[in-house]
Order: C-alpha cells, then sequence, then structure tokens
C-alpha cells in the first residue's frame, strides 16, 4: 500500500516508516522539520536502502497538503505531526491548539476530500491523566492534566466525530505509553531539541557526557523505590504496532483505540541500573523534589491490543537499553554526527 507519513521524520513517524517499508508498503514522508531535520530522512533513506519521497510540509497549509493527495493515491494515512513537549505546552497552549488540533482538522479534512479513508493516529497515555487504577485498561476515564494532553483527547474526540459521520472512515488511535530505544543499526533513533525533559534521552546525554547528571525526580512515591514508575516500550515494537493496526483496518474493516505498552512498570532507578549495565557506566545522579504532574504509577494493559492486533511487545528493558545507547554513542550530537559503527 501506499502510505503517508505525517511527521516522518521525527523519532516515532520515523522508525514506523522504516518497518512499513520492510512490510512491502511505499512510504512518502511530509513534514515542516520542525522538531526533525533533512538529515533524520537521509539516514532513513541508509536504513531501509532505497529513497524516500519527501515533502516538506506544514500540516496545517491545506493547499500544500491538497497538493500532496493529488500527486499520489494513498490507501492510508499515518499522522504522527504534533509538538510533545508538556512543559512547553503549558507556556505556549495556543501554539499547541493551532499546531495539533488546527493541523488534525486540515489533514482529516484533506483525507476526506481525497477519499482516503484510513488514518492511523499517535494519541498517548496522557489521555489518561493521573489514572486511578493500574494497569490502566482502555476504557479509564479520560482527562487532561495539561494543555499538551489536551490536544491529544480532543484529537481522538474528533477522529471518533468523524468515524461516526462517515460510515467508511476507520481509524486506529494507538495510545503510546514511553517510548524509548532505537534502531538496531545505531543509524536512527531521538534526537531531542534542548535540555532533553524525558528520562531515557536525558541519560543517554549523561553517559556520552553531554550533561554532568541526572535529576531523578522525587524519592518519595509509594513504589518499589519510591521513584516514579513507567511503562517503556521499545521504539521498534511501537513501530511494528502501527503496521499491525494499518493491517486491522484493511482487513476487519473498523476503527480501533488500542493501547501500546509492555504492560510491566519500570521504576527511575530501575532503569538507570539497566542503562548502567548497558552502557557499562555509571550514571552521575541526584535526588530532587518532585516533578510538577507527574504521576507516581503508569502502566499499561496491553491486552487489548494483543486480542484485537495480535500485537506484543517483544523487547525486553535491556533491548530498549542497549539499543538507546548504540544510537547515542555512535551519534553523541544526535543528526548533527555519526562515527561509523564497526
Ligand atoms: P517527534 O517530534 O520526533 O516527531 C514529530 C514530527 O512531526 C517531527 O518530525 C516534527 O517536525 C513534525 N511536525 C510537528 N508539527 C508539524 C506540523 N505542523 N506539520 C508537519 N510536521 C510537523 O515526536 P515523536 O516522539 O516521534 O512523536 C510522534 C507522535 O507521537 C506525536 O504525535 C506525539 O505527540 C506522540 N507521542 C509521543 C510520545 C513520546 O514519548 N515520544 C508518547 C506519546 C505520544
Ligand atoms: C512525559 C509526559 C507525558 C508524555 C510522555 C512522553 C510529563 C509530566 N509527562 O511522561 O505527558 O506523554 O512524557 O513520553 O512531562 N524523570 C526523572 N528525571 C528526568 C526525567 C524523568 O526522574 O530527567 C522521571 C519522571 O519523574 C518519571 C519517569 O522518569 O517518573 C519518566 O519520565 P518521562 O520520561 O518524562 O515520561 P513521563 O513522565 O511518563
Amino acid at each position: 500500500m501506499q502510505i503517508l507519513v505525517l511527521g516522518g521524520a521525527g523519532y516515532i513517524g520515523g522508525h514506523t516508516s522504516v518497518v512499513l517499508t520492510e512490510r512491502g508498503h511505499q512510504v512518502v514522508i511530509a513534514d515542516n522539520f520542525s522538531n526533525s531535520s533533512r538529515a533524520a530522512v537521509a539516514r532513513l533513506e541508509q536504513v531501509v536502502g532505497a529513497p524516500l519521497p519527501l515533502h516538506e510540509l506544514d500540516v496545517r497549509d491545506s493547499v500544500g497538503l491538497e497538493r500532496v493527495f493529488s500527486q499520489y493515491r494513498f490507501d492510508a494515512v499515518m499522522h504522527f505531526a504534533a509538538l510533545k513537549a508538556v512543559g512547553e505546552s503549558c507556556k505556549k497552549p495556543l501554539d499547541y491548539f493551532d499546531n495539533n488540533i488546527s493541523g488534525t482538522i486540515t489533514v482529516l479534512r484533506a483525507m476526506s476530500e481525497a477519499n482516503v479513508r484510513r488514518l492511523v493516529f499517535s494519541s498517548s497515555a496522557t489521555v489518561y491523566g493521573d489514572p486511578e487504577q493500574v494497569p490502566v485498561r482502555e476504557d479509564a476515564p479520560l482527562q487532561a492534566s495539561n494543555p499538551y494532553g489536551r490536544t491529544k483527547l480532543v484529537m481522538e474526540q474528533l477522529i471518533g466525530d468523524l468515524c461516526t459521520a462517515d460510515p467508511n472512515f476507520r481509524a486506529a488511535v494507538l495510545r503510546y505509553f514511553n517510548p524509548v530505544g532505537a534502531h538496531p543499526s545505531g543509524l536512527i533513533g531521538e534526537d531531542p531539541n534542548g535540555p532533553p525533559n524525558n528520562l531515557m534521552p536525558f541519560m543517554c546525554q549523561v553517559a556520552v557526557g553531554r550533561r554532568e547528571r541526572l535529576q531523578v525526580f522525587g524519592d518519595d512515591y509509594p513504589t518499589v523505590d519510591g521513584t516514579g514508575v513507567r511503562d517503556y516500550l521499545h521504539v521498534m515494537d511501537l513501530a511494528r504496532a502501527h503496521v499491525d493496526a494499518l493491517d486491522y483496518l484493511c482487513n476487519k474493516d473498523r476503527s480501533v483505540t488500542v493501547n501500546l505498552g509492555t504492560g510491566s512498570g519500570v521504576s527511575v532507578l530501575q532503569m538507570v541500573k539497566a542503562f548502567e549495565r548497558a552502557a557499562g557506566k555509571a550514571i552521575p545522579y541526584d535526588i530532587v523534589a518532585r516533578r510538577l504532574g507527574d504521576s507516581a504509577t503508569v502502566f499499561a494493559d496491553p491486552g487489548l491490543a494483543h486480542a484485537l492486533l495480535g500485537w506484543k511487545a517483544e523487547h525486553d528493558l535491556d533491548a530498549m537499553c542497549r539499543d538507546a545507547w548504540r544510537w547515542q554513542a555512535l551519534n553523541p550530537q544526535g543528526y548533527g554526527s555519526i562515527i561509523q559503527p564497526d
């Protein structure tokens, strides 16, 4: 099939483009490079061993989007293009509403006009807010704890309304837990702009010498060692889930909303230990105050994704850390540099 990957130069869209190509699909990438670069797409091409059609495009640009739709006959759209930094969304909510929500409306309209009626959408565990119960199931109450989370909730609702209004429109809404790791080649990976907000990229930058020490946000949570517990999943497992979701949309001809996680909770200190094993070096850290808005424990019940899509996470924590570290060690400055693997 021919698939339009919006935000395909980014971390998850890039890894998904690799798996789509491996499974025989033709990928067309569109991205405005607000959080990525052409260098990332060049690396993707190296991984897949073929050129990938690329359009520099903002998803809010309806004319540009229409032009891309008119050049191809897409069977489906995968929509990764969004701003995703929680802290920034609190300072600039309008930018988030505009980029994420207006962008999604433009995408949905362009799809309708081009008669493309399959969508795979990047949602997030953030739609559960601070969950009352773990493991979190898809029917848990939904709530937004910040403007970023609100955009995900609203986008899910917009997509749901469109599915109701158009009996032929099919959407797979994928609620990711904590994606980490990288492609095993070490050629592509996560390359955040500025200081990383998330645990894994921060540890990677400490290990490679770009940052001195990790700050562990709180050790007084009611968890195994007092630090926050999350459901980390390997980005290659996550990428595979998108292709499985696409198959579901085609074969079952139904829409679906599922959690994507391993179903296991891992604490910050457990994660630090696993990473130290993978990198073969110590990660110096300080325990500091809790981060505002953090929950103690969040992990998925991934049973529905298994039942409906046949999907299950396969990589363990050691593989996540090993692949994240390989990427960072080979690319200390992200896409700005590479050391050739042996
Ligand atoms: P990313 O920033 O690496 O990728 C997003 C890509 O979209 C970037 O290449 C960016 O340049 C592009 N983009 C953003 N706004 C755009 C616009 N208006 N027009 C065109 N391109 C635009 O982020 P990611 O980690 O790959 O996340 C992908 C999706 O998954 C996002 O929707 C994000 O909210 C969601 N998500 C990510 C995580 C995570 O931990 N990484 C967790 C849950 C959900
Ligand atoms: C964060 C976002 C969430 C988003 C997700 C994407 C917040 C409040 N939540 O989730 O909306 O969907 O990223 O992956 O920002 N930690 C440290 N030190 C650090 C970084 C993190 O101790 O430098 C801890 C956190 O307190 C948490 C765990 O590590 O317990 C994981 O944090 P992170 O990687 O930021 O993910 P989430 O908090 O789950």
